[in-house]
């Protein structure tokens, strides 16, 4: 048998919606089997005994792994992976592979967008020449805010926060971030904790992925410390605010707008932050580029390719770098 031959034998689970780009590598490729949802109640006998892999926008929870004895390969599609169990995973010697790197550019160009436009308040601008008002009513009103002046903090010095960061020196900001641990060799100013970053700065910019350590991280606490001239922007997960906490400090005064790409219920948005005048919202669209959504599409079917040729993956999720290929 060729390799090809080999991987068409291949069966691999693709539950619910997935890219176009990615469904037709994998029709060509693989053997692909489509299942409405990754619920294990869904999970037929045949599913059970053949498929190897799974490739998902979706989360993938330790019940579906364990439905699927065969499976040896969890593709997920995109860079963040909170959604997949991946401790359990590791138990099971199942490898978890991700898409870093080939939207970093894409995403950081996305959080100044909505800095901008939490900033200077563009997108209501722009309604007010669609609806007439600029005809009717005259120039629209001067901005309350500006990023002229400011300090910006970092929480998520990872990939995309540091090609934010590298945006933000080319507009003469300063800048300083919160990680675990700070990053070798890196200029910026470092914050042992979160509270000390926002507490420095007056613009945090959230790009930390979503888990345990970092749900509501942003907190009241954080968003006081942060003050009254403050700007909060979240291209990260929407897991590491609270949302109730954000919505009362944009409301009373204690921060001044936030712009947020990402919700911790999507597409479900709290009305309180609809309906605030100071804030810009995006449906989750960080990477949302025809051009980027195809690389990261690329990379996670060639990971699976990787797997099922060379018996290793291009890019494991951290927590399963050590998961062997069977057999
Ligand atoms: P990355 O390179 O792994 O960076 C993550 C950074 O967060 C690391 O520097 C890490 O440093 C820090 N971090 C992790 N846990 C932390 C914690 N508990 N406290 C403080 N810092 C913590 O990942 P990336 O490629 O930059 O992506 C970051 C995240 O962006 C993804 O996980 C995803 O959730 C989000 N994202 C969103 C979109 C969108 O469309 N809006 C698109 C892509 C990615 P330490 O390990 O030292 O703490
Ligand atoms: C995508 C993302 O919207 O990569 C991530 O972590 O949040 C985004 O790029 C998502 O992965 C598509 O499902």
């Amino acid at each position: 048998m060729t390799k090809a031959e080999q991987l068409q034998s291949v069966a691999v689970l693709v539950p619910g919606h997935f890219n176009d780009h990615a469904v037709e590598r994998i029709d060509r490729t693989f053997d692909r089997v489509r299942i409405e949802r990754a619920d294990p109640a869904l999970v037929t006998h045949e599913m059970r005994q053949n498929v190897r892999a799974i490739a998902s926008f979706a989360g993938i929870d330790a019940a579906m792994m364990d439905a699927l004895p065969n499976l040896e390969l969890i593709a997920s599609f995109g860079v963040g992976y909170d959604s997949v169990d991946v401790g359990h995973a590791a138990t099971k010697n199942i490898m978890v592979t991700n898409t870093p790197d080939v939207l970093t550019d894409e995403v950081a160009d996305t959080a100044i967008g909505l800095l901008i436009n939490t900033i200077r308040d563009l997108p209501r601008a722009e309604n007010w020449l669609r609806d007439g008002s600029w005809a009717r009513k005259g120039n629209y009103p001067l901005s309350r805010l500006t990023l002229r002046g400011r300090r910006v903090g970092i929480f998520g010095m990872g990939r995309i926060g540091q090609a934010i960061a590298r945006r933000l020196q080319a507009f003469g900001l300063p800048v300083a971030y919160h990680n675990r641990r700070p990053v070798d060799g890196l200029d910026y100013q470092y914050h042992q904790t979160l509270k000390g970053l926002a507490e420095a700065v007056d613009t945090l910019i959230s790009v930390a992925p979503g888990g345990a350590s970092t749900e509501k991280a942003v907190n009241a606490e954080i968003l006081a410390a942060l003050g009254a001239n403050g700007v909060f922007v979240n291209i990260g997960r929407g897991s590491t605010v609270d949302e109730a906490a954000l919505a009362a400090a944009l409301g009373d005064g204690t921060i001044a707008a936030a712009g947020l790409d990402v919700f911790a219920d999507e597409p479900n948005v709290p009305k309180a932050l609809l309906d605030a005048p100071n804030t810009s919202l995006l449906p989750h669209v960080g990477s949302a580029s025809e051009h980027t959504r195809r690389a990261m599409a690329d990379l996670c079917v060639d990971n699976l390719v990787s797997w099922f040729t060379e018996r290793r993956p291009l890019t494991p999720v951290p927590e399963t770098a050590n998961v062997k290929a069977r057999g």
